[in-house]
């Protein structure tokens, strides 16, 4: 065996074999939606155990009471593909038993853990803050985008789908939201999300007065609790004195309805005075912007600036390729429309599914970690798996005019990204201190196939080009990793924006600089 056709085969083989442990139902959105149709099921044998004069715990019979089992059930998708109504099917089963499901259903199944709700209430967090979703729509699951213009206009609002009346978010799951949001150390979104609590639980009880003598026996987070919680993160984000001192007083006595109301007032105006923090180095100044337009664009498909056919090799003659140019030179960025059929895309969908596991990064020390930064599962298919797969390399190496043959190219790798999965922006080519696979060569295009659409979010952005792709399914889009002189092409930067709505499917094919010396030909400068 080739010395580096061995360290690619085991660095995949270990991405696998790891990769499976970590998987949960937060991380591929595919995954929820076999969920959605196993909570039928348990439904069902509930039920049915319950008629057969069967007795279940007082959680189950809660769980089940609160299953809308009506005729006009809607499609898993309806359910899995919506964060807000996500959040609820896990929330509802994480509250039952495991050993207990079993026993009523007789079947292995699987049930949501605290780290999958944990990551459910993440994605909420991260999908309101970078496309600046309405927190008040938000909480009855309506997702309603709001760009704030910088030059001072209205800031434009863009419904992106419509409220739900079948549930909506209480004071105890955005408390629960806001606590989430302090663990990952995301202090702004925390002061968001509790001083929304707040404002829910003043709307409930009317009248501040009543906060002192709240009923203690009412389920859901208390007035006291709340306010201190923001004071805390307040506090972390800005220390201020006089609240403080509120703190420290209301320490002293009990329930002290003057004291909290005094707290209340200070946390009112130094939440208002904080701004949200902006991130402002290179990736990140562009990154929410682009991908908003992405939602934008997902609305109102865009007319085609340069689109024109080519015919890259002699392959494409009687089907000429659809190529955009969407950046003609360093780095060349190409989107291809309708370069794989439908068939093609559930082969590989089918494939990767039954093998899938959680997507690590690659480390600084070119080992791998799972990282917050990349929610998605991924699963490698190699072209020896099945003739169609074979096709869709060769096809890309026509495209290319690359050799795409392993170990030249690596295998497929298949993603679905979870629950307002996205993937932080960073570079496909292995950076100096990452020196695992270079023996193999680096990195010298990335050929990235959409196997699915996505209803909002979710789009390819090229973080330094100015460059927004949204995912439209049967096309792939082309770009450059290195420069002709093989240095590194930073522009070539990108990020898979959050998945709003949808499953977003891809597959990668990443070439090397090795066996391709003759089809790479140099520049005549190092910046070509
Ligand atoms: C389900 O059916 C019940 C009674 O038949 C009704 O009250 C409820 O609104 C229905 N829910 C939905 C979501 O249609
Ligand atoms: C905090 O809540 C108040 C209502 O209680 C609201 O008017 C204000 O806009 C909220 N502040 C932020 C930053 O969301
Ligand atoms: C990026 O493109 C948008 C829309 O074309 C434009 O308004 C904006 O100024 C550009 N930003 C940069 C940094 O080039």
């Amino acid at each position: 065996m080739d010395p580096s056709f061995r360290v690619v085969f085991y660095v995949l083989f270990l991405t696998m074999f790891y990769s499976v442990t970590d998987a949960g139902f937060f991380s591929a959105v595919a995954r929820l939606g076999k969920l959605v149709q196993e909570e039928r099921e348990i439904v069902a044998a509930v039920k049915q155990h319950v008629q057969n004069g069967g007795k279940v715990s007082a959680d189950m019979k809660r769980y089940v009471d609160s299953f809308d089992d009506n005729n006009t059930v809607p499609e898993p998708d309806y359910i899995a593909h919506h964060p807000v109504r996500a959040y609820f099917l896990i929330k509802r089963l994480s509250k039952i038993t495991l050993s207990e499901t079993k026993k009523l259903t007789g079947k292995e199944v699987q049930l949501p853990t605290v780290e999958d709700l944990h990551m459910t209430a993440l994605a909420l967090i991260v999908l309101q803050d970078v496309y600046g979703l309405d927190m008040r729509s938000l909480v009855q699951g309506q997702l309603v985008m709001v760009s704030q213009s910088t030059n001072g206009a209205e800031p434009q609002i863009t419904e992106i789908c419509g409220k739900d009346p079948t549930f909506t978010l209480d004071p105890s799951d955005t408390y629960y939201i806001g606590e989430v949001a302090c663990k990952e150390n995301k202090f702004y979104q925390a002061v968001l999300w509790f001083n929304l609590t707040l404002e829910m639980m003043r709307e409930k009880e009317k009248s501040l007065l009543k906060i002192g003598d709240e009923q203690t026996d009412r389920p859901g987070p208390r007035m006291r609790d709340v306010l201190l919680k923001l004071a805390d993160t307040v506090q972390k984000i800005k220390w201020d004195r006089d609240v403080f001192m509120a703190v420290s007083q209301l320490g002293a006595t009990k329930a002290n309805a003057e004291g909290l109301s005094h707290l209340s007032n200070l946390l009112e105006n130094a939440v208002s005075s904080l701004r949200k923090p902006i991130r402002t180095e290179i990736p990140h100044i562009n990154y929410e912007n682009l991908c908003r337009l992405g939602v934008l664009k997902n609305q109102a498909p865009h007319p085609t600036l340069t689109c024109r056919y080519v015919r890259p090799t002699p392959y494409f003659y009687l089907s000429p390729a659809k190529m955009e140019l969407l950046h003609e030179r360093s780095p060349l960025v190409a989107l291809y429309h309708d370069v794989i059929t439908d068939k093609e895309v559930n082969k590989m969908r089918d494939i990767a599914f039954r093998r899938m596991g959680r997507s690590p990064v690659v480390a600084d020390d070119g080992g791998e970690m799972f990282s917050r930064s990349r929610v998605s599962e991924t699963g490698w298919i190699f072209d020896t798996e099945h003739p169609m797969i074979a096709k869709l390399s060769r096809r890309v190496g026509y495209i290319t005019g690359l050799d795409v043959n392993l170990p030249y190219g690596e295998a497929f790798q298949v993603l679905n990204y979870g629950l307002g999965g996205f993937y932080e922006p960073h570079v496909d080519y292995f950076r100096d201190e990452q020196p695992v696979l270079l023996t193999n060569g680096q990195r010298i295009a990335t050929f990235l196939f959409y196997l699915s659409d996505v209803e909002a979010g979710g789009a390819t952005v090229f973080t330094r080009l100015n460059l927004t792709v949204p995912a439209v399914k049967n096309s792939a889009v082309l770009f450059h990793d290195l420069k002709k002189s093989l240095a590194f092409e930073q522009d070539s930067e990108h990020a898979g924006c959050p998945v709003l709505m949808g499953s977003k499917w891809i597959a990668n094919k990443w070439i090397h600089t090795h066996g391709n010396e003759f089809r790479w030909p140099c520049g005549l400068t190092p910046e070509e």
